[in-house]
């Protein structure tokens, strides 16, 4: 079996799917591994690090494909490589099959697989697989140093001669796992934290980390089974308007992690708030991509209104792409091990494993 993975347009994805650690582990398991020259440069991982455990490198992306029996990326290929796959190749991603469908769709009645990480089942036995915590968990840290970073004030409380400096107060709005690490990494940094969400499940963790959560009346039964947020009613969203309208006055720092899969990010902080906030607040907005939470989001921009920085970025985890590489790649490894029988040396695409049937795209 022939794992591949060529080289992301560095201009927008700077992970890599596979490290030297992982190369390492598909070697040990019988796989011979391509890659693209130059792969994980940019990561400071040399070729000759992927050389030296037997991975064979090349400079031609096509012929690259064209070996794979799995194909392990980070996104969709672009359509010049898309249109040479052929039957029975498997591409492994987080494939935005939505945003995506109809190029999916085209080549799934082709006998090609495409598995999309991003649909795993949030269960115990897909931990080691899920690609949306170890990413999001990362994201949400970035959020909160990046934020930090464009914050003129300090953030935690000081008390000096010279007088005090009252700790900065952060609003959390979304209390996933991005939301979760924001929350812990804004409160290891002084700040005096808040969260909201719709789910009731989060309070409990968003207290547990120090946070004050901020309950929206009529959050009952707005979790899916499978432990994602479902879309607020218009009620819900006015008392939730209320509620924040009040709240973002005092407010400095707010990041944004907001999400209902496969749906557009529903807009929470609304251009009225944002008036009403002090000039030197900042939010980021990690949903950004997704359409963004507040009102005045712009992909990869910072919108600067009444001194108030709105940031909008696409990708922050180009922003720590070596650490995000090394979990994104162990995640996909523990889900090309499911996958594989390595008996009979082949894929076993076996529907009656949940992680396997959620994730593949017939
Ligand atoms: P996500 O990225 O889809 O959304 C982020 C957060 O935004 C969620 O907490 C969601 O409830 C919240 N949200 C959506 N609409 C909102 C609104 N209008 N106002 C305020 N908040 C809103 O979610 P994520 O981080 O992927 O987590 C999804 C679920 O998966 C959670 O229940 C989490 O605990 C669970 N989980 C389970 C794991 C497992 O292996 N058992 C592993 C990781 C997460």
């Amino acid at each position: 079996m022939k794992i591949v993975s060529i080289s992301e347009n560095k201009d927008i994805e700077k992970r890599i799917a596979i490290t030297p650690e992982i190369a390492k582990k598909y070697i040990s398991n019988g796989f011979e591994l391509f890659i693209t020259k130059n792969y994980g440069e940019h990561l400071g991982f040399k070729d000759s690090d992927y050389e030296t455990l037997g991975v064979k490198l090349s400079s031609d992306q096509k012929e690259i494909l064209a070996k794979g029996d799995i194909i392990i990326q980070l996104g969709l290929l672009q359509n010049e490589y898309l249109s040479i796959l052929k039957e029975n190749q498997s591409l492994i991603g987080v494939l935005d099959p939505y945003k995506n469908k109809d190029q999916i769709d085209n080549l799934a009645k082709k006998n090609i697989n495409f598995f999309s990480l991003e649909l795993l089942p949030r269960i115990t036995r897909a931990q080691s697989m899920d690609i949306l915590s170890s990413q999001a968990n990362l994201a949400g840290y970035k959020a909160v140093i990046e934020s930090f970073a464009h914050f003129e004030k300090a953030i935690p409380m000081m008390m000096t001669a010279a007088g005090t400096i009252p700790a900065a107060k952060v609003l959390v709005v979304g209390a996933g796992v991005a939301g979760l690490q924001a929350i812990a990494t804004a409160k290891r940094m002084g700040a005096i934290v808040f969260a909201t969400d719709v789910r009731m499940a989060s309070k409990e963790q968003v207290e547990s980390l120090g946070g004050k959560f901020l309950t929206v009346e009529g959050s009952e039964n707005l979790e899916t089974q499978g432990g994602y947020a479902k879309e607020t009613t218009d009620d819900f969203k006015k008392k939730q308007e209320q509620l924040l309208a009040e709240t973002l006055k005092k407010i400095d720092i707010v990041i944004c992690t907001a999400l209902i899969p496969g749906k557009k990010a529903p807009v929470i902080v609304k251009d009225f708030m944002i008036e009403n906030m002090h000039s030197g607040s900042v939010i980021y907005d990690l949903a950004a991509i997704q359409g963004g939470n507040t009102s005045l989001t712009e992909v990869n921009k910072t919108i600067e209104k009444n001194g108030v920085k709105i940031m909008g970025e696409s990708n922050i985890l180009n922003k720590l792409p070596t650490s995000a590489s090394n979990l994104y790649a162990k995640n996909v490894y523990n889900f090309v091990i499911n996958l594989y029988d390595k008996e009979n040396k082949k894929i076993n695409i076996n529907l009656d494993d949940e992680i396997i049937k959620q994730t593949i795209i017939k």
